[in-house]
């Protein structure tokens, strides 16, 4: 997990934050122990932007990747901020039952799930 956080963290300062100031990086460990970094990329057209998890999450699916264990989510909000709801439902679509790690500007990680994160979601599932 160490390495993970500093992974994040070493990610954190590409972020693409230029118009609000909230940096954000994301680090996620495939089952075989690959790391997919991502930041927040921001537009000049607001709603364009996406989020430094699903940067990570999309950069591993193009490469083939579809087992997941960790994801760290690193900024400076204390305490941690959780992913958004849409970075929740890409998780839930293709990452279930990975481990969540927050990480703040100070004190403790807070560990929690995508399951915890998004109860009763929407899903492949409800499709069929
Ligand atoms: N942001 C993330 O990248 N991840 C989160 O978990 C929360 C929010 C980004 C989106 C936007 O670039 C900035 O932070 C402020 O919302």
């Amino acid at each position: 997990m160490t390495q993970l956080v500093e992974q994040a963290r070493k990610a954190q300062v590409n972020a693409r934050a230029q118009y609000s100031h909230f940096q954000v990086g994301a680090a996620l460990e495939t089952a075989d122990g690959c790391i997919f970094t991502g930041v927040n990329v921001e537009s000049s057209s607001y709603g364009l932007s996406i989020c430094a998890e699903r940067v990570a999450l999309f950069k591993a699916l193009s490469e083939g990747e579809n087992r997941f264990v960790r994801l760290v989510v690193a900024t400076e909000s204390d305490p941690p901020c959780p992913p958004c709801g849409a970075c929740r439902q890409l998780l839930w679509d293709y990452a279930r039952g990975i481990e969540i790690i927050l990480m703040g500007k100070t004190g403790e990680p807070v560990v929690t799930t995508i399951e915890e994160l998004f109860p009763k979601a929407f899903g492949s599932e409800d499709l069929h």
